[in-house]
């Protein structure tokens, strides 16, 4: 059967997640009427719907789903599909009830909230291939259904699980990757700590243990819990797929995801898509949601993707749950589409009177169509249909940044040289400083081909596999610029530090090894002269061992005082620059200055906090500008913009917070993979 691999609407994809199940009859046709009002093609039903479609284990109703959806296609609005695997009800956990997770400490998980059962319980497992079986039966040829949403955000709020069958299956996980005992004590490092294994049946999950567990082991078993949640999200794909050819999503949580590696998962997916919410105590949560985007394409291969879900104003999970302001949303959305997004859709459509997430912000407000946010939500709508034409246009990006969840998960395992080296703080660091020198960017993965790219960017590469640093010295000698940040090239794939001493895969590449880490206590700071000029830097200091690379910065003060800092080492045709201490997206400016000139990569050069992305189409390209600012600013610009229809003749002038969508004539492709 061939698959289709793009939800069958005419243009962009609008709407939310539609749960219609806690509302009377009366309020589904209101419902209806106002998502044409807004706009909305697109809804996704059923993701928590199981208790409702199976009230007894065997006996499906499907009468009122038959009506909604019947409902939906008769006012125009096509529906995503979900399966409820995410929430069981309760009468499988009395059922079952050693299907329920056991968490590291043994604690057993209760019902009355939401979330998986164990992902090893075999009852799980076939009530939810017989679940998607009989939705796909039910549904497969409703006009309604254009796509299939399975689950629901894998590995939250559960992922891990230490019960008796898990651990089953992960010593049969274990055999298949290691073959035998003698490989995994060796891969493991068993000598060390007396921990050797002589026996399958000793083998055990890294659960509470009196200090640190191995942490080779540990790494392991992040790897297997990612596998045994994509087992489970297979038999559902492959139950739906025995009747249906539409395309099958779950929805993906970029770099906010700790249990999944997405590059794996988008392999299994037809259409990518992703939920991001604003984490309220940053400030410029717009920075890491332009990560989320860039990163959520790059897994998809480039391909336009779906923001499944993001929040019309405040979420109701965080501390302190910051309301949207005025145009926040709109440039939000706007800055996904530009980011390759080809729908945006939102949790929820109708907030909720009652449960858990009443105090989160909907489409349609508690107070009503007669609110800012609901006539905001109208304006989105609208512009989706303005900008219609930018759909299956691509990004396209001459700088990669490298990312890795295996080196993720082992970077922030315990007992490393220092708490602040932390993945996803360094990550957003370096995305920062290239989103304020506007320079586009896609995510790779360390052994993918580079080839396409001007520049590579490893802000946080611990775990560097020998394949990698081979992949990383050749793409340099070819003529690539890279640019490697601290604590990078560190271990292998079992966590085992590499021979030849710190970053030792990177060597030719940078023409230096690291022989000591010297790491800052707290609070503490030195200075790094680059360029002539002091910069403050925290956190880290190292003891480089040159080996060919030239200094281009020094420490001063601090541990490292008088040690380089920052290197630069020319290896065949390319570059590769190290970055030794801690640096922040301000001080990393001047340093980067230098990378781009090396990579001959030139910044847009308008001001900061100004974004303006490419999306390149067939006939035309499309710029999409978001002003982050709250002054106006201008951008040189040609073209129609299609969200005023307005033609602009060589300046666009955009107001503070404001946004913009032009539509220019088709430029010349750079480079990018
Ligand atoms: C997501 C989840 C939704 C809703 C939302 C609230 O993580 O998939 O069901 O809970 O958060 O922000």
């Amino acid at each position: 059967m061939s698959i289709n691999s793009w939800p069958a609407l005419d243009g962009m994809a609008y709407g939310g997640d539609y749960n219609p199940e806690q509302w009377s009859r009366e309020v589904w046709d209101e419902d209806v009427a106002l998502m044409r009002e807004a706009g909305v093609n697109l809804v996704s039903v059923g993701i928590f719907s199981w208790a409702m479609l199976e009230p007894k284990e065997g006996l499906y109703d499907f009468s009122w789903m038959d009506e909604l959806l019947d409902l939906l296609h008769a006012n125009g609005i096509a529906v995503d599909l979900g399966t409820p695997s995410v929430s069981p009800p309760a009468w499988f956990f009395h059922a079952y009830p050693e299907s329920r997770v056991i968490t590291k400490d043994g604690t057993v998980m209760g019902f009355g909230s939401r979330g998986m059962a164990s992902h090893a319980s075999t009852e799980y497992r076939e009530a939810i291939a017989r679940m998607a079986t009989e939705l796909a039966r039910h549904y497969a040829d409703h006009p309604a259904v254009v796509m299939w949403h399975v689950h629901n955000e894998y590995g939250v709020p559960v992922g891990e699980d230490f019960g008796p069958r898990s651990v089953a299956n992960w010593r049969l996980w274990l055999q298949g990757r290691y073959s035998t005992l003698e490989a995994l004590n060796e891969a493991w490092g068993t000598a060390f700590w007396g921990q050797r294994y002589g026996d399958w049946e000793h083998v055990v999950a890294p659960a509470a243990t009196p200090t640190i567990a191995n942490p080779a082991m540990k790494l392991d078993w992040a790897r297997f819990t990612d596998d045994q949640l994509r087992e489970c999200f297979r038999i559902e794909r492959d139950a739906i797929r025995q009747h249906s050819d539409k395309p099958v999503t779950t929805n993906f949580m970029a770099h906010q995801s700790w249990n999944t590696d997405l590059w794996k998962w988008a392999q299994e997916v037809d259409v990518v898509s992703d939920d991001h919410y604003l984490w309220a105590p940053d400030p410029d949560g717009h920075v890491g949601l332009a990560l989320s985007a860039d990163l959520t394409r790059s897994v998809g291969g480039n391909d336009p993707w779906i923001l499944m879900e993001h929040s019309s104003s405040a979420v109701n999970w965080q501390g302190r749950n910051v309301a949207k302001r005025p145009g926040e949303e709109r440039r939000n959305a706007l800055t996904h589409v530009g980011r390759g997004a080809d729908g945006i859709l939102f949790f929820q459509w109708r907030a909720s009177r009652s449960g858990a997430e009443k105090f989160h912000s909907a489409m349609l407000p508690h107070a009503g169509k007669d609110s800012r946010v609901f006539r905001e939500v109208v304006q989105l709508g609208q512009h989706l249909k303005d900008i219609a034409e930018v759909r299956g246009s691509r990004v396209v990006a001459d700088v990669a940044v490298l990312y890795d969840w295996e080196s993720l998960w082992a970077h922030d395992l315990e007992w490393r040289p220092s708490d602040d080296m932390q993945f996803r703080e360094r990550m957003r660091a370096y995305y920062e400083r290239l989103w304020r020198d506007d320079v586009t960017v896609d995510f790779a993965h360390p052994e993918a081909d580079l080839s396409g790219y001007r520049l590579v960017v490893a802000p946080s590469s611990y775990l560097l596999t020998a394949a990698a640093g081979e992949n990383l010295c050749a793409y340099v000698a070819g003529g690539g610029t890279l640019l490697v940040g601290a604590f990078s090239g560190i271990v292998d794939e079992h966590d085992a530090v590499h021979a030849g001493g710190f970053g030792a895969p990177l060597k030719d590449a940078l023409g230096l090894t690291v022989e000591e880490f010297l790491p800052l206590r707290e609070g503490e700071t030195c200075d790094v002269v680059f360029d002539g000029a002091a910069m403050t830097a925290d956190a880290w200091a190292e003891d480089i061992a040159l080996a060919g690379a030239e200094v281009r910065g020094t420490f001063a003060g601090g541990p490292g005082d008088a040690l380089p800092a920052i290197t630069r080492h020319q290896h065949g045709q390319g570059a590769g620059w190290y970055v030794g201490a801690r640096l922040t997206h301000e001080t990393l400016a001047p340093v980067f200055a230098q990378v781009y000139a090396d990579a001959g990569i030139v910044p847009a050069g308008g001001p900061e906090g100004l974004e303006t992305i490419t999306r390149h189409g067939a006939d035309h390209d499309f710029v999409i500008a978001v002003n982050h600012r709250e002054d106006a600013v201008s951008l040189s610009i040609t073209g129609t913009e299609l969200l005023s229809g307005a033609q602009i003749d060589g300046t666009l002038d955009l107001k503070g917070g404001d946004a913009a969508v032009v539509r220019i004539a088709r430029a010349q492709q750079g480079g990018g993979a």
